[in-house]
């Protein structure tokens, strides 16, 4: 993900950017630079594991998770090598590197809670355990394409997300739910530096949420979620750009206004609220028609809605005035 730089004459001095979040932020796009360059560094991390370029990580143990795979989503790719899908991250919590393996190993998973609130029955926090028992597990594999044109293929363990709102009994006037995640300064250097609009929060309408694709996850590859794929409870819309798919979930809340999510915070000409996947609707900045699968490093033509449009095509019909892909 990248933000664009506003120039100086654009905002009022009082609100002009410190040295320290100024240089954070030159890099952060230099880096950028050459992700979109293809440079042969970054060709190199997107063909290997960026863990082979770091140094050895004591990675926190992950509990086998038994869960049939429900055979209605079938991918149509090649898994990619849980190495590459879990070595390869955005969270920008730990940094805004994608080798962030190291520092994620800092979340504290168990005790895991989570607020339920806003127009619901019955507001109440949960604990993970706790909302687990009231669901069965499912293993999907999903495509899974990112805003800044990559993609992966993997086997999430979790439940549909229809299941998460007959739990929360939202009420009758509430038209959409809002995911905030971890926001701990104490073991997260990204929220130390400032700049950011920490909590990540995301949200989608409920019906995007009872949508059958919507799904909750706790786990990858047979085990929990490793904490730098957003242990240990993330959703996925795999019809949505990745960047809505929020990690590390300690809230749910559900309300009848449209949320801002911290991308549409941060930069709203560039990342939206419904960011539908469409090869034909370019990011202001670099084409969305291709994408490179982690791993291999092969391009490969997106997809509209990322190919689940037989899914989820309805649910945007008369929406077609919204900034639907971005
Ligand atoms: N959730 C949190 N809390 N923080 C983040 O920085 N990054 C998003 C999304 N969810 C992010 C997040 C982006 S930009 C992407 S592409 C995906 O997580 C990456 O998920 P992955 O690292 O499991 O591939």
């Amino acid at each position: 993900m990248q933000i664009r730089i506003r120039r100086g004459w654009e905002i009022p001095e009082a609100h002009a950017t410190p040295e320290a979040v100024v240089m954070a932020r030159r890099s952060l796009l230099g880096a950028g630079a050459g992700l979109l360059a293809g440079t042969g560094a970054a060709q190199a991390q997107w063909l290997s594991p960026s863990r082979l370029f770091q140094a050895p990580v004591k990675e926190q143990p992950r509990k086998p998770l038994a869960a049939a795979r429900n055979a209605r989503f079938v991918a149509g790719r090649d898994i990619t090598e849980e190495i590459h899908a879990t070595t390869y991250n955005n969270y920008y919590e730990f940094g805004t590197s994608k080798s962030i393996v190291a520092p994620a190993q800092a979340l504290v998973l168990e005790p895991w809670t989570v607020r339920i609130e806003g127009m619901v029955a019955n507001p109440r926090t949960v604990g993970l355990e706790e909302l687990l028992k009231q669901v069965t597990l499912e293993e999907r594999v999903y495509r899974f394409r990112c805003v800044e044109a990559w993609a992966m293929t993997v086997p999430w363990v979790g439940f549909p997300m229809a299941e998460l709102l007959r739990i929360a009994e939202p009420q009758a006037g509430a038209k959409y739910v809002v995911f905030s995640t971890l926001a701990d300064e104490k073991i997260m250097p990204g929220i130390r530096e400032g700049f950011y609009p920490f909590p990540y929060t995301e949200g989608l309408t409920l019906a995007e949420a009872a949508n059958e694709l919507a799904f909750m996850a706790v786990g990858m590859y047979g085990k929990t979620l490793p904490p730098q794929n957003g242990a240990p409870f993330r959703f996925i819309t795999p019809w949505k750009y990745g960047f809505k798919q929020a990690k590390s979930i300690v809230k749910i809340s559900f309300t009848d206004k449209r949320p801002v999510g911290f991308w549409e915070a941060l930069q709203a000409e560039e990342y939206g609220f419904w960011a539908n996947v469409n090869p034909a609707v370019p990011h202001p900045r670099w084409s969305q028609a291709r994408e490179r699968l982690l791993g291999s490093g092969e391009m490969v033509p997106t997809q509209i809605w990322n190919g689940y449009g037989t899914f989820v095509a309805d649910l945007y019909k008369g929406l077609e005035k919204e900034r639907l892909f971005a």
